[in-house]
């Protein structure tokens, strides 16, 4: 088992990551307040991982509860929300039991912003079951839900008490959404870390074709560089918006398309390349580094290009992210390959120029 720990002081976690980490109930139970949980899951990975984790719980004295929700983006809504929060207080859940999500950025998204908002506050821990949730959305505190009007504009910070990865679950992953994860695995490279990044060029197919050990150092590289981001800003008052290059063009292209139509990861992939249009265009990157970049993510499976929108939708869709500031686009740029800034003063003319080149119809190879 490899481990990385988000240092934030007394509340401090640990990211265990291994094979058969879903029955070691005692790395959970050394984590809560007192031995009652309820582990929230969805539809399609309950039925493959939840008994593994209900009875590991079991044996070790947890008293436990499930609930299953609906499977997909279009259900990280208000309704699933309200689910969880029906469920806690019909089983009388108090401020002191565990929630735990089991299953992907989506469950964990949703059940974290309900531990946070159940009776103000209740612990939590993530065992996430796809790629896209062990580099990433398990860690670092973000919770939320999605509005018609934008992605993720409804949360709170929220850390976990552990994050459980058990690489057991990637097996039963679809491919494309192995792949998406990929996108948020080679964001790291691109915002903080070249070396991962030369070994990512060197490796990308390892990860593709599931490779064990590849598959294990880049999750634990990954998660050691959000890590040292969360530490260092866990309120994203600085620092930690530099996550969020390619997303704030991906999240258009999420909302626009129709949440769920583009998966995060792909999404995240073309505002990449967004993105590194924009730095080129205003003369941070040169066009070999944004070559270099297509042709990663092209390696990993991934889209290059979003869909045809429209600029002024892409635009609109934009204004409504969170990372607007005094009515300006605030974007993750990169100012060479491994060093993102957040930047407020691209040109409009530029950022159309840039969705422009990167988007197309016929647009998802
Ligand atoms: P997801 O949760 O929808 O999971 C993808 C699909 O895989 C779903 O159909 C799911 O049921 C299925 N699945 C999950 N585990 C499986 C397994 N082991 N075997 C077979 N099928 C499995 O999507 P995701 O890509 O995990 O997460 C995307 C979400 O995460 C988005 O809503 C995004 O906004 C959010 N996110 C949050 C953060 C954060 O910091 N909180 C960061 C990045 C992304
Ligand atoms: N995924 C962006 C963040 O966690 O800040």
């Amino acid at each position: 088992m490899r481990s990385v720990t988000v240092e934030l002081g007394s509340r401090s976690y640990p990211i265990h990551i291994g094979r058969g980490l879903l029955s070691c109930a005692e790395l959970l139970l050394a984590r809560m307040s007192v031995p009652r949980a309820v582990v929230v899951s969805n539809e399609v990975v309950a039925p493959l991982y939840l008994d593994r984790l209900v009875t590991a719980l079991r044996g070790a004295g947890v008293d436990v509860s499930t609930l299953v929700l609906p499977d997909g983006e279009i259900h990280k809504d208000r309704a699933s929300l309200d689910a969880i929060h029906d469920a806690l207080l019909a089983g009388c859940a108090e401020r002191s039991t565990t929630l735990i999500a089991l299953g992907g950025g989506v469950t964990g998204d949703v059940a974290g912003f309900a531990a946070a908002t159940y009776q103000r506050g209740m612990p939590f821990i993530q065992v996430p079951t796809t790629l896209l949730a062990q580099v990433d959305s398990s860690v670092g505190g973000k919770t939320g839900i999605n509005h018609p009007l934008g992605k993720n504009m409804i949360g709170a910070f929220h850390q976990p008490r552990l994050v459980l990865a058990d690489l057991d679950t990637l097996d039963t992953l679809p491919e494309r959404e192995l792949k998406a994860g990929l996108a948020e695995v080679i964001k790291y490279g691109l915002i903080r870390d070249r070396e991962f990044l030369a070994w990512l060029e060197e490796n990308v197919e390892r990860l593709t074709a599931r490779e064990a050990e590849a598959l294990a150092f880049a999750i634990e590289r990954s998660c050691i560089d959000k890590a040292q981001v969360v530490a260092a800003d866990e309120t994203e008052s600085g620092l930690r918006a530099i996550l969020n290059f390619g997303h704030s063009f991906g999240h258009a292209i999420e909302a626009g398309a129709g949440y769920g139509v583009w998966l995060h990861g792909e999404a995240v992939a073309a505002g990449t390349m967004m993105a590194a249009e924009l730095s080129h265009r205003i003369g941070w990157l040169d066009a070999a580094d944004v070559a270099r970049i297509e042709s990663l993510l092209r390696r990993a499976g991934l889209p290059v290009r979003g869909p045809a929108l429209g600029v002024d939708r892409y635009l609109d869709l934009m204004s409504h992210d969170k990372k607007m500031e005094a009515g300006r686009l605030r974007l993750v740029l990169l100012a060479r390959i491994g060093e993102a800034l957040v930047h407020a003063g691209a040109p409009e003319a530029e950022i159309r120029a840039a969705i422009a080149a990167r988007s197309a119809d016929h647009s998802r190879q």
